[in-house]
């Protein structure tokens, strides 16, 4: 059966690193037997570029029919004062998928160790996910209106909203270390006290998975000083946008952090958590491994590809054990010189 992947490539390291990862997924496909296609389409500033439209209709279209899809990157200064940005786009194909649920995996593999910022014996055996919730909170809430002399955004949950990224990330800890930390600023905002009060509900249907509860704040400074405290993390949309960037970092580099967005039917998305790099665009110096590591949890998730999810995994963390790294992660090989390490390692 040939499995239909659509790509969107996006914007500045968007393209570098998307090449990056459809060759090491051609190479690992002839290895392991995985029958797909592939159809790419205009995404992001360069489909504002092509026709105005950051998510054209074609691009919605041909990302439903899909079996799954790839995305690398969007955005930077080219369309930062554009009436429509690249982001929206990124923010509508969520919504149009109902792709509510992000899982963004943090791991620091002995080989990552030397590149994090934070000590040794701190970051070993560092393993934990983000659940964030994607399609509602603070992107979403109406009324959003910005005027001369004020601006209004509203954080807005509804319980269905809620109740499904919790089960979720409770489901997700069954498969790990059977805990789970509801992250939210409930000694604040309305929608958190919500959002604890329907975590301690659904914490209930699930006895064997411990539950401690941390606000925002004080987790930003766990994530450094204990980030081994953690399995599954439960948040919602913009907290899990912000700690997610920092989680990332205490790996050595976010360049190497993938994801997987996934609704309740439908095809899920994968993509680094990364933005655009424009600051490196065009030097091919791009770390592909988040790239690379999304075709991972696609070949795993989408496809039960297990074997092959797992070499393309193996390959990538022994390419970083070899010191074969982009300057993100302290090395001086080229984007190139990283995928095609890869690619021989599989
Ligand atoms: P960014 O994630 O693009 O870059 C932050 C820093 O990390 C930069 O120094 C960059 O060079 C570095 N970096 C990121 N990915 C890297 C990689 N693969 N290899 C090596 N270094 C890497 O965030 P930003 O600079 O705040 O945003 C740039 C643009 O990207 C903005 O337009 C933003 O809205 C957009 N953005 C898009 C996505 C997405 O497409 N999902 C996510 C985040 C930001
Ligand atoms: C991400 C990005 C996006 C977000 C932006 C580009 C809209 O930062 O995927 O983490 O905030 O969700
Ligand atoms: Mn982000």
């Amino acid at each position: 059966m040939t499995h239909h992947i659509a790509v969107l490539a996006g914007d500045y390291i968007g393209p570098e690193i998307m090449a990056s990862a459809l060759a090491v997924l051609q190479h690992a496909a002839a290895k392991y037997d995985f029958d797909y296609e592939t159809t790419a389409y205009p995404f992001g500033g360069a489909a504002i570029d092509a026709c105005g439209e950051p998510l054209p209709q074609a691009t919605i279209d041909g990302a439903k029919a899909a079996d799954a899809i790839l995305l690398a990157a969007i955005g930077g200064p080219k369309w930062d004062a554009a009436p429509k940005r690249p982001e929206a786009g990124l923010l509508a194909i969520r919504q149009a998928l109902q792709l509510y649920a992000n899982i963004r995996p943090t791991k620091v593999s002995d080989a990552q160790i030397d590149a994090s910022p934070i000590k040794p014996e701190i970051v070993a055996g560092t393993d934990f996910v983000i659940a964030r919730e994607l399609t509602s909170g603070a992107y979403f809430g109406k009324p959003r209106e910005l005027a001369a002399d004020h601006a209004i955004d509203t954080m807005y949950y509804s319980q269905a909203e809620v109740e499904r990224i919790m089960n979720t990330g409770f489901q997700l800890a069954m498969q790990r270390k059977q805990h789970v930390t509801i992250v939210d600023k409930s000694n604040v905002l309305a929608t958190s006290k919500f959002w604890r009060a329907t975590a301690e509900r659904i914490a209930k249907r699930f006895p064997k998975v411990s539950v401690d509860y941390r606000y925002i704040d004080a987790t930003t400074m766990a994530i450094m000083t204990a980030p081994t405290a953690f399995d599954v993390i439960i948040t919602a949309n913009l907290f899990g946008d912000i700690l997610s960037d920092e989680a990332a970092q205490i790996t050595g580099s976010i360049g190497t952090i993938p994801s997987m967005s996934a609704g309740a039917s439908g095809p899920n998305l994968y993509e680094p958590i990364h933005g655009s790099a424009p600051d490196i665009a065009g030097k091919g110096i791009a770390n592909p491994i988040a790239m690379i590591k999304s075709v991972a949890m696609m070949a795993q998730y989408s496809f039960q590809a297990n074997a092959m999810a797992q070499a393309i995994e193996a390959a990538c963390d022994a390419v970083i054990a070899a010191g074969i790294t982009t300057p993100d992660l302290g090395g001086s090989a080229t984007n190139q010189d990283v995928t095609d390490a890869i690619i021989a390692r599989i």
